[in-house]
Formats: structure tokens, sequence, C-alpha cells
């Protein structure tokens, strides 16, 4: 299954604007913040697909029936650049655990590279509800090696891929390779570029949020 949320109108597309037009991107704050907040929005339609249970609360006036999450998610970051959509998320799910792991390009030659997944932090998964993040769904090997990694913590049993720009390759590869998983994305985009960078896109996130890196 997936969402794009840019197939309707709605707020999103501001802070998409925003986010990928290169003047105002270059204000960091507004950046990691329209990263904040459109992975809010992600995380609300994500709640859309969690199972609830009915709770019964006593208000000040009489008791009435609430229908409430009956499993938290746990949410998985892809290190460096899923950290803002991190928070975004645990704003919603505040009750949630985390899971972390690290990829990253190592380049070979121009345009040429592996993924490394070094570092991984995660509680035990099994059965559970993992919403992976990164905001941008490049090629998808990241995606699909960071669920490898955390399924040494446990085989969740939905994974919610969440991200804000995906390419049509990136979901292609994703299909194939965890094709039971949903994706969630506030944008899709046409093209990698020679260095798998999604085009239009909005550049380096991570770069962008924390600054350049070596
Ligand atoms: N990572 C990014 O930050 N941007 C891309 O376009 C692809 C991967």
């Amino acid at each position: 299954m997936l969402i794009n949320l840019s197939e309707k109108n709605s707020i999103v597309q501001h802070f998409l604007a925003q986010i990928r037009d290169k003047e105002i991107q270059k204000d960091a704050l507004r950046f990691r913040k329209n990263l904040f907040r459109i992975a809010q929005i992600l995380a609300y339609e994500v709640s859309k697909q969690l199972n609830y249970e009915t709770k019964t609360v006593t208000t000040p006036l009489a008791n009435a029936e609430v229908n409430v999450i009956n499993n938290q998610p746990i949410v998985c970051s892809i290190l460096r650049a899923g950290l803002i959509m991190h928070e975004g998320f645990l704003d919603f799910f505040d009750q949630s655990d985390s899971a972390f792991v690290s990829a990253y390009r190592k380049h070979s030659a121009p345009g040429e590279f592996e993924i490394v997944v070094e570092y991984m932090a995660s509680p035990n998964l099994q059965d559970k509800t993992v919403i992976l993040i990164d905001p941008m769904l490049a090629t998808g090997r990241s995606m699909y090696l960071a669920y490898q990694a955390i399924c040494k913590h446990g085989v969740p049993a939905k994974v919610i891929i969440a991200s804000l720009i995906a390419s049509e390759q990136g979901l292609v590869y994703i299909n194939r390779f965890m094709p039971k998983a949903s994706i969630i994305t506030a944008a899709v985009d046409k093209d990698l570029n020679e260095n798998s960078y999604i085009v239009p896109g909005l550049g380096d996130a991570g770069d962008l949020a924390y600054g350049i890196k070596m």
C-alpha cells in the first residue's frame, strides 16, 4: 500500500515548497522545523493504520468510551537524516519505544557506493509494528538494509515505511524486496541522478538539517 500525501492538496504542500526551495532551505532551523511538521502529519496518517481497542475514561461528568492504540508502534529511524522526523513521530506516538540504525554511503568512485550499516540500538521487535523512517527514499537500498539489520532483534508483524520524498525507483525496489511493507510519503519524485540523489528532490537532507559532513 502506498499513501502519497501530495495526491491531495493540503498544508503539506506549503512545507514541501519551503523545504525544496534552494534559498529557503538554507535556513537550517526552518528546514528542521518543516521536516518535523511533515513528520507529525505523516504520524497522524500512520495512526490510521494501527489497531485500536476501546477504553473507558472517567471524565469529571461521566464515563466515556474512547478507542486507543492497543499496541504502540516502535519508531525506528535511519541515522542521521531520520532524527528530526523521529522526533516528529515521537511527538504523536509518545508512548512508543525507539530503534536507531546508521546507514551511510561509502563511495568507491564517483557515483559508486556501497551502503554500510554500522550501528544499531533496538528493543525487541518480534511481532511489533515498526515505523521505519528515512526522509529520502532514494534507491531503497538503505531502507532494506536497515530492515534486515533490525530483524536481528525480532521480526516485526507489520512494517510501515515513512519518508518525506520517495523516488519512483525506490518505491519499485521496496515493493520488490519488502512487499508486505506499506509506504507513506509526502511526495514521490520521478528521477535519481548519477549520484543516486532524488530529482528534483531537495538535496542532502542530513546536510541541510545538521551541516555538511566530511
Ligand atoms: N539522501 C538525501 O539526503 N538526498 C537524496 O536525494 C538521496 C539520499
